[in-house]
């Protein structure tokens, strides 16, 4: 199990300052947060240093500023969201260092908190550069990363800080790097992976690293397409990626020789245009798509076979849809797969984790996120973590 400090390690930090690197990378619409799960993840970091005594400047990204200001993209854009999350006031701070930051500092209370402004509109953010890093520093005593979900940049507030100041994970990044150890470091055996989503070339290392890894592979989404072209089928204007029909075959090839068996669909929900129910909807044999058919969603034979593997696992790691959920009623196999897991999970059978880009929206679409046993906030982080990468944030806090 990977070691670092956490919060356990600390004591009364009555007027110390805590320099906490959270995500506020939020989803947003007409200036409102959408989704404020990541502030809900680090509340409990965020408290328990307040509770302890702390002055707490949180520090996060917003967006893709490249080191220049740009309004729509300050961190307080979030700062309601935070604030209601949190049940505290909140001050804002419109600089990261410097004495702008120094005077917030003076101000603060022990208990209290303030948001510094989005880390990304410095340009030494993203080069990690130590200079930057050290007047980020020079404001605090300790540093807490507690955004796995931004562990995976190696930039002055991920990796940069954990050098310069005594490192701690926070409660969420300790939950989460608990959780990933369960499912692929140390994990139960036997361990299957679920990978859906639309593009092969997108997870090509996701599947490459997790052949050699897991016992079951189960290929969805519009990359089972890929692989199923690359094995003869005749997939008709389905999503697929023809030309990497040769990086499939040496895939499924490596899940050979790694004894790791590769589940595709051997039923399809298809239609001949991409719609909600639409008209010409049916389920058939992998082997009867129409050349004006295209596949949506696994049939349910599929699906009850799935479920069976499943029940013969201890440990599933999910990442992706199984079909194009977000349209009825392409949403059924990843609605059923995800509600066996959740049950077997329930029962204390399967230890399920989940995460990357769609698969949380897909999780709580079928009503099953809380009874997964983690289910992490993390997108592009979790992705590199199943291709087996070395977080450069996870990494600089094992070394502080
Ligand atoms: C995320 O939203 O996945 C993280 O905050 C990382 O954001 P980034 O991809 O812009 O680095």
């Amino acid at each position: 199990m990977t070691k670092f400090r956490t919060l356990d390690d600390l004591g009364d930090l009555t007027g110390k300052v805590a320099l906490v690197r959270v995500d506020l990378n939020l989803p947003m619409q007409d200036g409102a947060v959408t989704d404020d799960t990541r502030v809900r993840a680090s509340a409990p970091t965020i408290l328990e240093l307040a509770a302890k005594g702390a002055k707490v400047l949180l520090l996060a990204h917003f967006g893709r500023p490249k080191g220049e200001r740009v309004s729509t993209m300050s961190v307080s854009m979030t700062l309601d969201a935070v604030q209601a999350v949190l049940g505290k006031e909140v001050m804002f701070v419109p600089e990261i260092a410097g004495p702008v930051v120094e005077q917030a500092v003076g101000i603060l209370r022990p208990g209290d908190i303030a948001m510094l402004e989005n880390t990304r509109f410095w340009k030494g953010e993203e080069k990690n550069d130590p200079e930057l890093a050290k007047a980020i520093a020079a404001n605090g005593d300790i540093y807490v990363n507690d955004a796995f979900s931004a562990a995976h940049r190696a930039h002055a507030s991920t990796e940069g800080l954990a050098h310069l100041l005594p490192a701690y994970a926070g409660r969420s990044m300790e939950a989460e790097l608990k959780a990933l150890e369960a499912a692929l470091g140390n994990p139960v055996r036997p361990v299957a992976a679920v990978v859906g989503g639309a593009k092969v070339s997108s997870k090509l290392d996701v599947l490459t690293h997790l052949v050699t890894q897991v016992d079951h592979l189960i290929i969805g989404g519009g990359m089972a397409n890929t692989f199923l072209a690359a094995r003869g089928v005749n997939v008709g204007k389905s999503l697929c990626e023809h030309d990497l029909a040769a990086t499939a075959e040496a895939i499924l090839d490596a899940a050979d020789g790694a004894s790791c068996t590769v589940h595709l669909p051997y039923d399809v929900v298809v239609s001949k245009e991409f719609a909600a129910n639409p008209p010409s909807l049916r389920t058939c044999n992998v082997h009867e798509v129409a050349a004006d058919e295209m596949i949506l969603d696994l049939g349910p034979l599929a699906v009850e076979a799935l479920a069976d593997v499943l029940k013969t696992c201890r440990t599933l790691v999910w990442n992706g849809p199984l079909g194009a959920f977000e349209t009825q009623p392409f949403d059924a196999a990843t609605v059923a797969l995800a509600r066996s897991a959740a049950a077997l999970t329930k029962e204390g059978a399967l230890t399920s984790v989940a995460g990357g880009g769609d698969t949380v929206a897909a999780l709580n679409h079928a009503g099953v996120a809380d009874d997964f046993t983690y289910i992490s906030t993390a997108g592009g982080a979790f992705l590199e973590w199943m291709e087996g990468k070395e977080l450069p944030g996870v990494k600089a806090l094992e070394q502080a």
